[in-house]
């Protein structure tokens, strides 16, 4: 089997991974050589559907600080996020906003030229710097034009990673499916960066593009490396009905209310001082309760939404501010919210869990790394506040290519590459999935999960509901042994890739149920109707799963408390 190395992996071409490929390039100046990895081209990743902002704190003089950053943080994540990672984040975020000004992000500004800062969810100060509502798209694009100065790296795109080898307790390789070619090879690495985004496709109703499949989650997972705190899921309080497209919380931050049936603006009764800007898991429960309570709106879907009312802004606001927004909901609803309110209701939007990572991103893999989405730095705890998200990724790009950068001036070797494994792989999706025909369709084993997540790991969530969703998950895992591939060629086979992404979101379906119905407490986006309240005593831990092969095996790890002990969260 064809084998290539280079001193560095980097999987994943959003934000982190794009941010972490420059820094490296910055550090060494570009005499490492890097292999970046993506199953879509670069500028398809995920990373450039962000749209709100970025946050830092940007206005010491004008009263934001560090340390109200660090609070809202802390007390949005329902007291599970390390205080320590979450100092070092907001530490690091403004240098993040500057770098970016000087490599070319046109940040929207103030009247006085400065870069101007929106309103954003749990946030006692507007700290979301953005490019109108295509943040993510800007500082991508500012990212890969960067990195387009070095010639140091190599793109390997449309490539999908089935395994992760290690060897001795290291990493070793990954195995590859090029889907252009349809060749199947190993890339060898002296050092791995995980940045593969997030598994929000385990969901029907979602922000997430298609591609977002948890991928990277997966075969960490199944290498031995425990995944931290996946029960946390967070539904974003606004996705429209009923694609799932995001509505940007800058739509809120903008000014935008939140209307039952009554034309109430019911975030009164929930979260009386923040009201619409409360936190993410306030205010889609909010709706939740609205809507269970029979003061939605009857939905095309068969489900009842609420309005996100924007039409008190004027037209120049949201042109200006959101013109990404306006032309979503005119082009997929035919709705002006200059004019009209947009259907919205919660949308699975973000994982707060993932790869268990310290502070430096590092996982317990001495030359295995992992930033943004797909990593845990346990900085967001149970329930992420808005903004946080593309910051993050920027930060820990920052600091993990920083890292790697120093563990190749140690001068590291190749490990030992396990050979035997590499080739059982190629013939377990070559030999295996692929050649076997069995009746069942993955399709629609991966539409039937998707729903059945929607309904049994929601907003609200009950023991009862869970293990019923994992019984079915476990049943859908059976079902898929049985899978028949109908493109048999492997030049571009999207039915072998899509059989693949499926294998992967069932694994961390089950995970996410398994950990959320062991957590018996109610705590930021994991919200139990049969355990309605926070339970510190037994729940102020992080949960770690470990793939055993069998039924996953849970553990718990304390959470890090620096500066504030948890306090009831009150909006
Ligand atoms: O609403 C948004 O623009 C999303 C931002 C985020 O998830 O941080």
């Amino acid at each position: 089997m064809q084998q290539i190395a280079h001193d560095v992996l980097i999987l994943g071409t959003g934000l982190a991974g794009l941010r972490a490929a420059v820094e490296l390039c910055i550090r060494t100046r570009g005499s490492a050589d890097i292999g970046i990895v993506s199953k879509v081209q670069v500028m398809r990743s995920h990373s450039v559907c962000a749209e709100g902002g970025t946050g830092a704190v940007m206005r010491p003089e004008e009263g934001d600080s560090f340390e109200l950053h660090a609070w809202d943080t802390v007390k949005g994540s329902d007291f599970l996020a390390d205080q320590d990672t979450v100092f070092r984040f907001v530490n690091t975020s403004p240098d993040e906003i500057r770098l970016l000004e000087h490599w070319g992000v046109p940040w929207s500004r103030r009247e006085d030229g400065r870069i101007m800062q929106r309103p954003f969810g749990g946030h006692s100060f507007p700290r979301a710097c953005m490019a109108a509502d295509k943040t993510g798209f800007f500082e991508m694009q500012a990212l890969y034009d960067n990195l387009l100065k070095y010639r140091s790296f190599t793109r390997y795109d449309e490539c999908f990673v089935t395994s992760m080898l290690l060897e001795d307790g290291r990493f070793a390789g990954l195995t590859l499916f090029d889907a252009p070619t349809g060749e199947f090879y190993i890339l060898r690495g002296k050092a791995l960066l995980i940045a593969s985004g997030g598994l929000g496709n385990l969901y029907g109703f979602t922000t997430y593009s298609q591609t977002v499949t948890g991928d990277g989650h997966a075969i960490a997972y199944r290498a031995g490396l425990p995944l931290e705190d996946p029960e946390f899921l967070q539904f974003h309080p606004t996705g429209l009905v009923p694609s799932g497209i995001l509505m940007t919380e800058g739509c809120r931050g903008e000014g935008g209310y939140l209307r039952n049936n009554r034309g109430e603006r019911f975030m009164e009764k929930y979260a009386p001082k923040m009201m619409e800007l409360a936190p993410r898991d306030i205010v889609s429960r909010s709706e939740m309760t609205e809507i269970l309570e029979g003061r939605g709106f009857p939905g095309p879907d068969g489900l009842d939404y609420i309005q996100l009312d924007l039409t008190h802004l004027g037209a120049e606001r949201i042109n200006k501010r959101l013109p990404l927004i306006r032309e979503v909901c005119i082009k997929f609803l035919g709705i002006d919210p200059i004019t009209e309110p947009i259907p919205i209701r919660p949308v699975a939007h973000y994982s707060m869990g993932g790869i268990e990572a310290d502070i430096d991103g590092r996982t317990r893999v001495e030359n295995i790394w992992a930033a943004g989405e797909v990593a845990c730095h346990s900085m967001h705890g149970a329930n992420r506040l808005g903004c946080n998200s593309t910051a993050e990724c920027l930060v820990w790009g920052g600091i993990t290519g920083t890292e790697i950068a120093k563990y190749l001036a140690q001068d590291p070797k190749l490990s030992a590459l396990p050979e035997a494994k590499a080739r059982d792989e190629e013939q377990r999706v070559f030999g295996g999935l692929l050649r076997q025909s069995g009746t069942e369709n993955p399709a629609h084993i991966r539409r039937e999960l998707r729903t059945l997540m929607d309904r049994h790991a929601g907003v609200y969530r009950t023991g009862e509901s869970m293990r019923e969703g994992l019984e079915k998950i476990r049943g859908l895992r059976e079902r898929f042994r049985r899978i028949s591939i109908q493109d048999k060629s492997r030049v571009y086979n999207s039915n072998l890739l899509q059989a693949l992404e499926t294998e992967n979101m069932l694994e961390l379906a089950e995970v996410l149920l398994f950990a959320g119905l062991a957590r018996e407490e109610s705590r930021g986006a994991h919200s139990r109707t049969d355990f309605p309240r926070r339970d510190d005593e037994k729940f102020l831990q992080h949960s770690m799963v470990y793939w055993t092969g069998g039924a996953p095996k849970l553990e718990y790890k304390p959470v890090t408390i620096t500066a504030w002990k948890p306090v009831e969260r009150k909006y």
